[in-house]
């Protein structure tokens, strides 16, 4: 038979089969349908978030941020009524029950358990792995990548500085061609600014085992985002979901990329305002770092719970221009899949015709 007569439904099955192949070690570490991953996401990454991704085939993280033990463990619970695929659990390595939060985690079962917010301490990494669970780490670079691996990491997610939320200052373009061609021994995970599956695509073609998005899934129909949150990603363009801006070096300002709102921009009023309270000795150094770190104590909160979008911080990746619609999240799953599918059918269209 002629290669142009394979009919599309054939074809179809072959990207499909091609796809899978692509993302074989991903899906084999996560145990799920597709490799693709929710970043967790503080207030967001919850029960009804985090069961409707991991009962459509992706795999859901629960955020665990500032929760204690007791409320992290009825999250967990919770989340394993509304599904029973697997999902991990994001833990913040500077909380300070870090040890009991992992011990939570262990006695409810949970799988893979993922340390976020610096590198983490061995005990955390030893607990981890000594209870059964993967352990899932950060890497901003290939040096650390490797130390990670050496002390213990089962997997890693390189995250771009187009992510939303707290970030580094390397594009993922940059990182995953650093990070990628150098580390097999373990699966690997890009992240931010994914938006459509052919970009997924290209990074599995490049090494990557599977992605991790947050932005699309934080406007899912299943989110527990306040609507004007939602709304304010489908209206946003990429250019809108900018990184924190620090007036001056000698009082830093953790960076985080969100929409421009008011919020945004009385917070540069407020650096200068400490500042000149600084310099003219009404604030001690400590004093002003604090008053500047305070500023958005609360404000994720405000944004996703109570819908002040002004107000508040509403973080976002620049995959928020990616974001028309609010979609259940089924629908997105699909429709990233189905993107990298189309891609790999088109080349093999355009490879049988030249
Ligand atoms: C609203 C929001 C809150 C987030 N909160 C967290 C968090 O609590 N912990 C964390 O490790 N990452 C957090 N992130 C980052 C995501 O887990 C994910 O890595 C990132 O969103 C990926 O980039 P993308 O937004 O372009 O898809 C957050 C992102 C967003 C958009």
């Amino acid at each position: 038979m002629p290669p142009d007569s394979v009919t599309p439904s054939e074809s179809v099955t072959a990207g499909r089969a091609r796809l899978d192949a692509l993302w074989a070690r991903g899906r084999a570490f996560l145990g799920t349908r597709t490799a693709i991953m929710a970043g967790a996401m503080s207030w967001v990454s919850e029960r009804h978030l985090v069961s409707a991704i991991s009962n459509a085939g992706g795999f859901g993280v629960i955020a665990c941020g500032s929760m204690g033990p007791d409320l992290l463990a009825a999250e967990i619970a919770a989340t394993q009524a509304m599904t029973n695929q697997p999902f991990g659990v994001n833990l913040i390595t500077m909380h300070p029950r870090l040890d009991d939060l992992v011990r939570v985690c262990l006695e409810a079962r949970v799988g893979h358990v993922v340390l976020a917010g610096g590198i983490p301490p061995g005990t955390a990494v030893r607990a981890v792995k000594d209870g059964g669970a993967k352990l899932i780490a950060f890497t901003p670079a290939l040096v650390l990548a490797k130390r990670l691996v050496r002390s213990g990491a089962d997997a890693l997610v390189i995250e771009g500085s187009e992510a939303g939320g707290h970030i580094g200052p390397v594009s993922l373009t940059v990182l995953a061609q650093e990070i990628l061609p150098h580390v097999q021994d373990v699966p690997i995970f890009v992240a931010g600014g994914l938006g459509r599956g052919e970009a997924i695509l290209s990074y599995l073609e490049m090494g990557a085992a599977g992605a991790q998005l947050g932005t699309r899934f934080a406007a899912a129909e299943e989110s527990i985002a306040h609507a004007n949150f939602k709304r304010a990603f489908v209206r946003a363009a990429a250019r809108d979901a900018l990184p924190s801006i620090q007036l001056d070096e000698r009082f830093p300002v953790i960076p985080v990329r969100g929409l421009v709102n008011a919020g945004t921009k009385r917070f540069l009023e407020h650096q200068a305002a400490t500042l000149a309270k600084f310099q003219s000795g009404a604030l001690s150094k400590d004093a002003a770092q604090l008053d500047i770190e305070h500023f958005w104590a609360g404000a994720l909160r405000r944004a996703v719970i109570d819908g002040d979008v002004e107000n508040g911080s509403v973080m976002a990746g620049q995959s928020v221009g990616l974001v028309t619609a609010i979609q259940p999240v089924a629908e997105i799953i699909n429709e990233l899949t189905d993107q990298a599918v189309a891609a790999l059918v088109a080349r093999e269209r355009s490879s049988v015709l030249f």
